[in-house]
């Protein structure tokens, strides 16, 4: 069965999809392998409307996969994406933190660069995050709250 991994930015998808699976996906990898440069680059290049376009084509690419599958924060955006995620037999777990947790973590992040996090000041980044809050519990089959946990505890209670 296909696994997703929803949640913000900096909730862990990544390193959690890593420890679920050794063929686990990362979606932004995928993506940075299709446009040939890094997503900071597309996006002031191209504007975040081709980026999610882009999104959603690899995540339908994605749905049958069979694998897990470490989302980028904003797949939830598109009404189209929250269609697929919800209306598809995967699971779909929401790794779910506290705003102020992610933003400390991405903040203290300086390996990725975020477009998402760069262009907008921490209240607006606020009310983005509320707004896909809402998303992320409508289309989780799963809620995993991942804030004090360690990686290790928080795969143990996925597998639950
Ligand atoms: C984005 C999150 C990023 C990446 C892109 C847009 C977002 O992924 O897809 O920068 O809109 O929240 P992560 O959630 O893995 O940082």
């Amino acid at each position: 069965m296909t696994t997703f991994l929803i949640g913000f930015m900096g909730s862990g998808k990544s390193t959690i999809a890593s420890l679920l699976s050794a063929d686990f996906v990362d979606m932004d990898t995928v993506i940075v392998d299709k446009i040939g440069m890094p997503i900071a680059d597309f996006f002031a290049q191209f504007g975040e409307r081709r980026f999610r376009e882009i999104e959603s084509q690899v995540l339908q690419e994605l749905t049958t996969s069979g694998r897990v599958i470490a989302t980028g924060g904003g797949v939830v955006v598109a009404a189209e994406n929250r269609r697929i995620l919800h209306e598809s037999t995967a699971e779909v777990i929401y790794l779910k933190a506290d705003f102020s947790e992610l933003y400390r973590r991405i903040s203290a992040d300086r390996q990725n660069v975020r477009p998402i996090f760069e262009n907008n000041s921490r209240a607006d980044l606020q009310l983005i995050f509320d707004k896909r809050v809402a998303f992320y519990e409508e289309i989780a089959s799963k809620i995993i709250t991942v804030t004090g946990k360690s990686p290790c505890e928080i795969v143990k209670e996925i597998q639950t």
